[in-house]
């Protein structure tokens, strides 16, 4: 069977909750960009999976959806918030046209490692652009394409520092990870950070902020050899 995040969305889960370095990281890095208070801001959480920052921008006092295109992602939020509501609210969705969401109803779009997975970037920055206010912000986290670009891997020459092997950046596109114990397995649209930069400014998109911050202690415990490279790109922007 051919990996989606569908068919991953259970084991996706599990993980997130379990409590992976990785994912508190990552976590951690886009709600650090965020204020802390959220009252009277509406939200959209493209590509919410199973509505970890969801949830705890709910917690911030913002009214915020979150939308995904896998039906079983959404059905473990829906099932996080039934437990232990958080006010959240969720739909099927995918963030190239962003159906569900009106146009001007939201002053902030967060997606989480979401971008990198939406088949057209132009078509989602276009769906976010349609759905904020002006003056609206999208703040947004993806792997950081330099070092995680596809097929990447750590070297084995046995030197001091393990450094990270890029062959193919430039190699625009769909790519799937042979590694079965990561979400890649079922896919990773790889672009470089011009595309994401270019396709911001096309869409009309001030950048306020990029950030590849430094990998905390937790994630250097459970994988040293991410010491020297930020696993994150962390871009925020505003809409014209
Ligand atoms: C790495 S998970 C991140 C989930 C969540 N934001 C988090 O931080 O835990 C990537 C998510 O992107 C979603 N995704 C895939 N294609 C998408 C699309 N076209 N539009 C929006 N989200 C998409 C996947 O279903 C998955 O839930």
């Amino acid at each position: 069977m051919t990996d989606t995040w569908d068919t991953i969305a259970d084991w996706y889960a599990e993980r997130v909750r379990a409590g992976s370095a990785m994912h508190a990281f990552a976590h951690d890095v886009l709600l650090g960009r965020l204020p802390t208070d959220l009252r009277g801001q509406r939200i959209l959480d493209l590509g919410c999976g199973e509505g970890l920052i969801t949830r705890a921008l709910a917690g911030r006092g913002g009214s915020i959806v979150g939308i995904d295109p896998s039906p079983r992602m959404i059905g473990h939020a829906r099932a996080a918030e039934e437990s232990c509501p958080s006010g959240a609210r969720y739909a099927v969705d995918d963030g190239c046209s962003l159906a569900t969401v009106e146009s001007g109803s939201v002053e902030w779009v967060t997606a989480g490692l979401a971008l990198n997975n939406v088949p057209d970037l132009a078509a989602a920055v276009g769906a976010v652009r349609r759905v904020l206010v002006p003056g609206g912000q999208l703040v947004f986290t993806v792997p950081h394409p330099c070092f995680e670009a596809p097929y990447a891997r750590w070297s084995d020459d046995g030197g001091e520092l393990p450094g990270r092997v890029v062959g193919s950046y430039l190699a625009e596109g769909f790519w799937r990870s042979a590694n079965p114990d990561g979400a890649r397995r079922a896919g990773n649209q790889h672009r470089m950070l011009s595309t994401y930069v270019t396709v911001l400014v096309e869409h009309g998109f001030a950048i306020e902020s990029v950030a590849e911050p430094a990998p905390d202690a937790r994630v250097v415990a459970e994988q040293p050899q991410r010491a020297g490279l930020p696993p994150f790109l962390l871009i925020s922007c505003r809409r014209s």
